[in-house]
């Protein structure tokens, strides 16, 4: 009998451990967890999902240490993805194919850039004319010229602290001090909602300017979040700064292998997996990102908004965890809420 659990036993551990990887996600995406079945129906490995908050997820993951079943962690965002890799996360991967598909500044030893993600600026073109902000760059959102007109979520938000932290690591601390100073005074209103609210309040007139992540704008105008989203996403045009220097913001949805995973080299698969163009042209088509590979063209609606921009290409997107706390400082000292 006791050999019968003991073989039980046995069986239960190759089941969990060889068949299964475990997948713990910031990422609610519907279409995520299709692209995931193709994935078991490929390889025969299934894929749980344990999705949730940033923060907490993380929390857990390093509570529970050496007997954390997971196997992988996907992130929405550089500088959160820097954070879990600093407090030790992450296990080292070494992978020819990463290393080959990922440019350079879209990932680490730890972590895989999956998807890019644009912030960029709309304007309402009855009020602004695209002339007023020709060659404009995010450095110049501090100008005078601004003053009260920009539509822009709170200071606590990640893809803030990550704007920020991008131009720390352009300008130095000094000089983004001085510009979020000025910067703060040219909002329209105290910073609340999320990036379609500051869409919206661009299309209401409300706001001259807003700052929100490019599928924010594709959501809107796909008709997905209803009619009257979609009408102000039309009245809106997205304008991509830094054009003429090191190009637009860029950051990144990516993911890791777990340090304690029991099932690392099928982690490792599953990124494969994701960068592989079947999979990346069904993100892309669903959550309106970037594909990581050139090889995968975005989503309609994203190629109608203008993908022949250039693309910041010399930051890299470690250094958005490496200045997050000091930018989220210097933003509290803006006054910025
Ligand atoms: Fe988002």
């Amino acid at each position: 009998m006791h050999f019968f659990i003991f073989i039980l036993t046995l069986l239960s551990i190759k089941f969990l451990s060889a068949e299964e990887l475990n997948l713990f996600t910031t990422r609610h995406y519907d279409s995520d967890v299709e692209i995931f079945k193709d994935f078991t129906e490929e390889t025969g490995i299934k894929i749980n999902i344990i999705s949730g908050e940033a923060k907490p997820l993380e929390k857990r993951i390093l509570d529970e240490g050496e007997s954390c079943i997971g196997d992988l962690f996907f992130l929405a965002d550089a500088g959160r993805l820097v954070s879990a890799e600093k407090k030790g996360v992450f296990r080292k991967v070494n992978s020819v194919s990463l290393k080959q598909q990922i440019p350079e500044q879209f990932r680490s030893n730890y972590w895989f850039g999956i998807t890019k993600r644009a912030r960029i600026i709309y304007y309402n073109p009855t009020k602004t004319s695209l002339k007023e902000l020709e060659n404009l760059n995010y450095e110049d959102l501090s100008h005078q010229r601004f003053d009260k007109s920009i539509a822009i979520r709170q200071s606590n938000n990640v893809y803030n602290q990550s704007l920020v932290a991008s131009m720390i690591e352009n300008n130095g601390v000094l000089k983004t001090k001085e510009w979020l100073k000025s910067f703060v005074k040219n909002f329209s209103k105290p910073p609340s909602g999320n990036d379609r609210a500051q869409i919206l309040s661009v299309a209401s007139g409300e706001s001259k300017l807003a700052i929100a992540n490019t599928y924010y704008h594709a959501l809107m105008a796909s008709g997905k979040k209803g009619k009257e989203q979609q009408n102000a996403a039309k009245k809106v045009k997205p304008f991509f700064p830094n054009q003429k220097n090191r190009g637009t913001h860029m950051n990144i949805s990516g993911i890791g292998v777990l340090k304690h995973s029991p099932n690392p080299s099928n982690a490792i698969k599953f990124i494969e997996f994701l960068l592989s163009p079947k999979a990346q042209k069904h993100i892309v088509d669903n959550t309106y990102e970037y594909p990581m590979i050139d090889s995968v063209e975005p989503s309609t609606i994203i190629i109608q908004m203008g993908i022949n921009f250039k693309q910041d290409n010399q930051t890299n997107v470690s250094s958005y965890g490496k200045w997050q706390k000091e930018a989220f400082k210097l933003m509290k000292d803006a006054n910025w809420n």
